[in-house]
This record gives structure tokens, C-alpha cells and sequence, in this order.
């Protein structure tokens, strides 16, 4: 992977970006939050490692970064997007600012939701250059007893989907629904 990008890649995914930070040539991880980003790597000197601290929903900064990344590190190989339904704009905004682009890239769209199973499974229509990898955030069944995920199974599941290249992963259970914590 030379180019890569993490929206929201602090917090649950924190262990997926680190191992991509380490399996990436350039990486940018977005979040809000400086100090957040921050502890993802403390003291990094790393010039291939970006910490940006841009709020996707907003529009006009998000296009900005993306334009102003594609044109100084080249072409992206792959996003990995955990970005919040609020943001509607931001994951249309993404895949027209890489319309253009002639390398394909991959796209993994990160997708869970305590009450909403549709979000979950739905459909995304993406360009011709995208390849499209989802990946399903479930629940875990454990002696009759269910629980949401831990991080630790977040990230590994979003690892295990990059790692593999998977064009479908469910972490955990979907199934059944009704049996969520
Ligand atoms: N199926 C499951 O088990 C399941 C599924 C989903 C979530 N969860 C749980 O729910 C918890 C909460 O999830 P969460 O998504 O709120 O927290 P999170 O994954 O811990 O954090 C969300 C990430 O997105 C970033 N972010 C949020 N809004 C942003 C914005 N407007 N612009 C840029 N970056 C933004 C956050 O950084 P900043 O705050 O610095 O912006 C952070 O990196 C998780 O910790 C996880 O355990 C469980």
C-alpha cells in the first residue's frame, strides 16, 4: 500500500491504524481530536505518517485535503472509512474526488449500528476505480449471553478484511438481530 487514508481512526480502529501505519508507505489517520491522533504514535518523527485533525463534515476542508494529499503523495491505494451517518455528504465527497483517478483503489467502508440493521447491510453504488470492501460490525454471542465488540475484534476485523482483501467481512453476528445486547 503506498498511499492510504483513515477517517476516524482513533478510538475503536486505533489498532487497525497502527498496523497500517506500520504496513503503509504514506498514511494519513483523520480524526478531530489533535491530542487523540497524537497518541496513536507519541513523538513520531515519521514524515510517511500524517495526523490531521479535519472534521469530514465539513465539506469545503475535507475536498481541500483530499485534493491537496492526491496531488503531493500521488494516487490513493486505499480508504478506510468509519465515518458517521451525520456526515452524509462526506463518502459522496470522497468517491467524486477519486473519479478521476486512474489507479483503482480500495475502499473499506466500515458499517455498524446499534439499532439500524439496513445501514448495516446496505448497498453503496461506487465508480468504476473503486473496490469496494465491506465490512459489517456484528455482535458476539458467548454463552447465551450477547455483547457489542471489543475494540481489539474491531480492529483485527478490519485488519483480517485489508490483510485478505476481502470483499465482505462480518465481524462478529448479525444474526439474529433481534438477539443484539
Ligand atoms: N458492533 C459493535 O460492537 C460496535 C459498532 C460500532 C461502534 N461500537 C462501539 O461504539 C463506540 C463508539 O463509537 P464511535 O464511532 O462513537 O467512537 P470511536 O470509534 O471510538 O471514534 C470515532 C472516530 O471517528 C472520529 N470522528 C468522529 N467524528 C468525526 C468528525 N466529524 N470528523 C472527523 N473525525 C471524526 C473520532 O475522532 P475525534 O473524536 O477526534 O474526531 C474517532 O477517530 C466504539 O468505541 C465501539 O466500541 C461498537
Amino acid at each position: 500500500m503506498k498511499h492510504a487514508i483513515v477517517f476516524g481512526g482513533t478510538g475503536m480502529l486505533a489498532g487497525a491504524t497502527k498496523w497500517l501505519i506500520n504496513n503503509a508507505d504514506h498514511i494519513s489517520v483523520i480524526g478531530r481530536n489533535k491530542h487523540r491522533l497524537e497518541q496513536l504514535y507519541p513523538g513520531h518523527d515519521n514524515s510517511d505518517l500524517r495526523l490531521v485533525a479535519l472534521d469530514y463534515k465539513d465539506n469545503e476542508a475535507l475536498s481541500h485535503f483530499l485534493r491537496k494529499t492526491i496531488q503531493t503523495y500521488g494516487p490513493i491505494d486505499l480508504i478506510v472509512s468509519w465515518i458517521h451517518s451525520i456526515a452524509s455528504d462526506a463518502i459522496p465527497i470522497i468517491l467524486d474526488e477519486l473519479t478521476h483517478q486512474k489507479r483503482p483503489w480500495r475502499f473499506f467502508h466500515i458499517k455498524g449500528s446499534s439499532d439500524d440493521l439496513p445501514s448495516i447491510l446496505g448497498e453503496y453504488t461506487v465508480p468504476w476505480n473503486c473496490l469496494y470492501r465491506d465490512v459489517q460490525l456484528g455482535f458476539k454471542i458467548e454463552e447465551d449471553v450477547s455483547r457489542w465488540l471489543t475494540h481489539e475484534e474491531i480492529s483485527n476485523g478490519v485488519i483480517s478484511a485489508i490483510h485478505y482483501d476481502k470483499k465482505q467481512t462480518i465481524v462478529g453476528t448479525l444474526y439474529p438481530w433481534s438477539t443484539r445486547p
